[in-house]
């Protein structure tokens, strides 16, 4: 609390105290969305987080209403202070992660919902991680329960490179399988393996949603990670929207073939003025 008290001194002295919610700290990288008004004192307010994180070697800013690549994840970076580097190393949950902030998607806000999945994982099991960044949930759920074997896919080529060597550095080799390609194609290639599968692309989810459902164990009951946008007041109703999704998508391709069971559901994190990132944990029994 002592510290948190200093920082905001040093904030409140440019005046920029609304933004102590909305940076990250990725290693030795801070990132921060700048709203637009606050351009033009962008130096003063890496200054200002310098002397509180003295151990930073770049500040990088994020324009708040920036454009995001639509397959890849990114955004434009612009480094307001330090070193002109995007690589860094970074510290998560006993794991460590290898990044590049420039050509991979990265963030730290997802660590808590890494840790929630991983945590339900049972030995034996086989899992597919769509959607993999550099590697995040497989190496997390590899180093929580060793006994599995986990299917990491990205179409990233920068992510794939990064997700090998986080891979080697988290000595999970043999139990995280990197796969470079199309998460449809990929899918395709796994039918009927897993008894897991996460996708973690909140956007377009949805649409590899029966692909996912076919890459189950029909013999087993399956679990997705489905993750969607949705928008309104953070209360139940929030989870409508994705719930008929779902249960519209699979319906029209399995029928009665399947039921579909909510097992949780939560908010991961907010993203715009009542818009969130949801998750919805869906038990799959093949009747
Ligand atoms: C939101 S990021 C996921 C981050 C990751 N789960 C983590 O924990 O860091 C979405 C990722 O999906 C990848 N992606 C987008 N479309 C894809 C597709 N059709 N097939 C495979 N990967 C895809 C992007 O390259 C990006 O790395």
């Amino acid at each position: 609390m002592k510290h948190k008290a200093t920082f905001n001194e040093v904030l409140k002295e440019v005046k920029q105290k609304e933004l102590i919610h909305s940076y990250d700290v990725i290693g030795d990288i801070i990132v921060i969305r700048l709203h637009p008004e606050l351009e033009s004192q962008k130096e003063q307010i890496a200054e200002a987080f310098h002397t509180f994180y003295r151990k930073v070697r770049t500040i990088v800013a994020i324009p708040l209403y920036s454009h995001t690549d639509a397959l890849y994840r990114i955004r434009d970076l612009d480094v307001i202070w330090g070193d002109e580097r995007f690589e860094t190393t970074h510290k998560e949950s006993g794991c460590v992660f290898k990044v590049d902030l420039k050509h991979i998607f990265f963030s730290p806000r997802l660590s808590y919902e890494r840790m929630r999945i991983a945590q339900k994982v049972a030995p034996g099991e086989t899992i597919i991680n769509l959607f993999s960044g550099v590697g995040c949930f497989s190496i997390l759920i590899a180093k929580t329960q060793p006994k599995t074997k986990i299917y990491s896919v990205d179409v990233n080529p920068y992510a794939y490179k990064y997700m090998k060597e986080n891979v080697t550095l988290n000595r999970v080799e043999g139990t995280v399988i990197p796969i470079l390609g199309d998460a449809r194609s990929e899918l395709e290639k796994l039918e009927c393996v897993a008894d897991r599968v996460l996708m973690p692309l909140p956007e377009e989810a949805y649409s590899f949603l029966p692909a996912a459902v076919k890459a189950l164990n029909p013999d087993r009951v399956g679990m997705i990670h489905y993750y969607d946008v949705s928008m309104g007041s953070r209360d139940d109703k929030l989870f409508n929207t994705p719930i008929n999704r779902v249960k519209d998508i699979l319906s029209s391709n399995f029928g009665n073939t399947i039921r579909i069971e909510v097992e949780e559901k939560r908010i991961v994190r907010s993203v715009g003025p009542r818009k969130y990132h949801v998750v919805l944990d869906l038990r799959i029994v093949f009747v």
